[in-house]
């Protein structure tokens, strides 16, 4: 109805001066005559100018005022023409009426608040404010001083009030066209489609999401970091055992079985199965010995070492476990330099922050080779770790039950402007290599870090519980971009 009426008034009229006016004058709905207007002027059916005016709109005070009357009104209606004591008058009315009347009344003139008795003063009064409140909620104008009169006493506030004049458009016609969107078979066979009006094609409408799998910004570091060991001839370590022998996460690194690690507070134990079933007899032999009495130049730790304490079972507390196991098969064939690599989950039992999980994921790499040095180490560091676009390292002394030395990894970050640890390195020890039978002079120079780190580095999350976990945001998830790494 509002559509007609814009576009008939149109055929024969210049111009719609005043969209209220227009609303006004056909009792339609002024917001329903913008809401077509606004369609109208989309489609250039029509001009359309902004017209604001600044309006007066009655208060709740105000609203109660034109069906009560005025609280002046209402005071003077309750004093009878022999007047009444104070007291009384003021028990008939509401409080804020009593108070605002008495005030209104006696400026107005129209009472006398005697010592004993409120009295009239005139015999008849008219109640203005009423009227004119009226007249502001019909949009009719009042004179300034009544404005400021009603503003004062809160009875009336500012309103813009907005609204268009409208003139022919581009496009204008009598009635709209309507556009279609689809070609059917119907048009076809009705012959209809000659006189179609098509809808124009939106190039910039955005597509329907994609609905499908998406990587986690864990596995595409992980992804990255595969390609840059692989590149480096890395060959990748079987890591798809989570859980793993204490013999294996510990006592072959020659770790103590005191050591705090090894305490259920710091590592999942298994309660079933409790422990592993199998281990090289000769070499538990072995590790037995170096840990009780030492050789290959060792003193050993001299305690007594339990072989149920090896056997218990465990959720692998770093992928060393792997690289342990790794190192004793390749003693038991004719040595060759090997380089490997792991990049997979870890558990230990830590209380969750921000930046610490119950379960989170290790790389590591390792080289075997006769007559490696640390500065192999230092090298091989450099050489990974600028593939990750860090440049520029510094190593601190450090300690492992398993390296020695040991070296923790720090690198400058050019965003934070200060040094960052990421990752921790060292030199197997004769303690764990010469036991599993490789030869004396093969070293193993080695090295982990977290892929956790620099994934949030990579992706700006400074929580790891944003990044992992049943609190992950699966927007994130869908929506981060591809990794780059070593380009800024
Ligand atoms: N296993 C060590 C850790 O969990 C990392 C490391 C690996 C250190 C290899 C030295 C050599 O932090």
């Amino acid at each position: 109805m509002a559509e007609e009426a814009i576009l008939g008034y149109l055929q024969n009229n210049e111009e719609i001066k005043d969209s209220g006016e227009f609303a006004a004058e056909r009792n339609i709905d002024h917001n329903e005559i913008v809401n077509v207007i606004k369609s109208l002027h989309g489609f250039r059916y029509v001009d359309a100018e902004d017209i604001k005016r600044e309006t007066w709109v009655l208060t709740e005070e105000g609203k109660t005022y034109t069906a009560t009357g005025s609280p002046e009104f209402q005071l003077f209606n309750a004093i009878p023409p022999e007047g009444i004591p104070k007291d009384e008058l003021q028990k008939k009315l509401d409080p804020s009426v009593f108070k605002i009347g008495c005030a209104q009344a006696a400026k107005n003139k129209w009472v006398e608040m005697g010592k004993q008795l409120v009295t009239r003063k005139v015999q008849n009064v008219e109640d203005k404010v009423k009227g004119l409140l009226l007249q502001i909620q019909q949009g009719q104008g009042i004179g300034s001083d009544d404005i400021k009169a009603l503003k004062a006493r809160k009875l009336i506030v500012p309103q813009t009030w907005k609204g268009y004049s409208v003139r022919k458009g581009p496009n204008y016609a009598p009635k709209r066209k309507q556009v279609v969107t689809d070609l059917t078979r119907e048009n076809f066979q009705s012959g209809e489609w000659k006189e179609l009006e098509f809808k124009e094609y939106n190039y910039s409408a955005k597509g329907a999401p994609l609905e499908g799998g998406h990587l986690h910004p864990l596995l595409k570091v992980r992804a990255q970091l595969k390609q840059i060991f692989l590149c480096m001839g890395f060959e990748e370590m079987p890591t798809n055992n989570f859980v793993e022998s204490s013999f294996w996460n510990f006592d072959a690194l020659f770790q103590p079985q005191q050591h705090p690690a090894r305490d259920s507070h710091d590592t999942f134990f298994l309660d079933a199965p409790s422990t592993t079933k199998r281990l090289p007899e000769d070499y538990v032999e072995r590790v037995k010995q170096i840990h009780e009495t030492g050789g290959y130049e060792s003193r050993g730790y001299a305690y007594d070492w339990k072989r149920e304490e090896a056997n218990k079972n465990l959720l692998r507390t770093h992928t060393t476990a792997v690289s342990s196991r790794m190192l004793y098969q390749l003693a038991q064939k004719p040595f060759a330099p090997k380089k490997y690599f792991s990049i997979d989950r870890v558990f230990r039992n830590e209380a969750v922050d921000r930046t610490h999980l119950a379960e989170f994921h290790q790389i590591e790499g390792l080289v075997c080779d006769r007559g490696l040095t640390l500065c192999d180490l230092i090298g091989v560091l450099h050489d990974f770790f600028s593939h990750l676009g860090m440049t520029k390292l510094k190593f601190k002394p450090a300690y492992n039950p398993y390296t020695e030395p040991s070296m923790e990894i720090f690198s400058y970050h050019e965003g934070f402007k200060k040094w960052v640890e990421v990752g921790n390195s060292g030199m197997f020890r004769p303690e764990m290599l010469r036991p599993m039978g490789l030869p004396d002079d093969v070293q193993v120079i080695a090295w982990g870090l977290s892929l956790e780190r620099p994934t949030m580095i990579l992706y700006g999350i400074d929580n790891i519980r944003d990044l992992f976990g049943p609190k992950v945001d699966l927007g994130l998830i869908k929506k981060n971009p591809i990794c780059r790494l070593g380009i800024n």
